[in-house]
């Protein structure tokens, strides 16, 4: 669906019912409850930082969590683009709004971890680089 160009902001404003709906959009979640994941005092505590993407109509189309070690490495979390708005550039958008924002506050490294089939957004389209990485399944 062609969409028109988002507002993109760093720490833009954003309630939970918002960002808990985008997230079941993005991810085919159920919806999870504000008290459940409370991402406003989650961000505002822990992260560096957050990205917006909204319409003109005002309405969340995409956000990036962007969490950090406080000093040169930064991690992109949840990144997420509405399906109705997917694939017009939104999340490049976000993406490159992290970039910049992290590079300004003094980050060396970005990091990202991804299913193999978003290879061409992150690598093609984002500027990623493939590295080697690890992760384990704590659950
Ligand atoms: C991944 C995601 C954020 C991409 O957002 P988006 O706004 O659709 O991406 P963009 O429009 O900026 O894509 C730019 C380019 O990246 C590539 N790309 C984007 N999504 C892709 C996908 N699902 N598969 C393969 N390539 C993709 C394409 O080359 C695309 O350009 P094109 O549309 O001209 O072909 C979005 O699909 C999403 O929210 N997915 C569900 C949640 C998720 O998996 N998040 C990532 C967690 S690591």
């Amino acid at each position: 669906m062609e969409s028109p160009e988002p507002h993109i902001d760093w720490r833009g404003a954003f309630t939970n019912a918002e960002v808990n709906r985008l997230h079941a959009d993005a991810f085919d979640t159920g919806v999870f409850a504000d008290d459940e994941w409370d991402w406003v005092s989650q961000t505002e505590q822990h992260s560096l930082g957050w990205v917006t993407a909204r319409l003109g109509d005002d309405t969340l189309a995409g956000f990036v969590n962007v969490v950090t070690d406080g000093f040169v490495h930064a991690w992109l979390q949840d990144l997420m683009v509405d399906p109705r708005h997917q694939r017009s550039g939104i999340g490049v958008a976000l993406v490159g709004e992290v970039r910049t924002r992290t590079q300004a506050a003094g980050c060396e490294w970005l990091h990202v971890d991804f299913d193999e089939h978003l290879r061409p957004f992150y690598f093609g389209a984002c500027g990623f680089e493939p590295t080697t990485a690890g992760l384990i399944d704590l659950t």
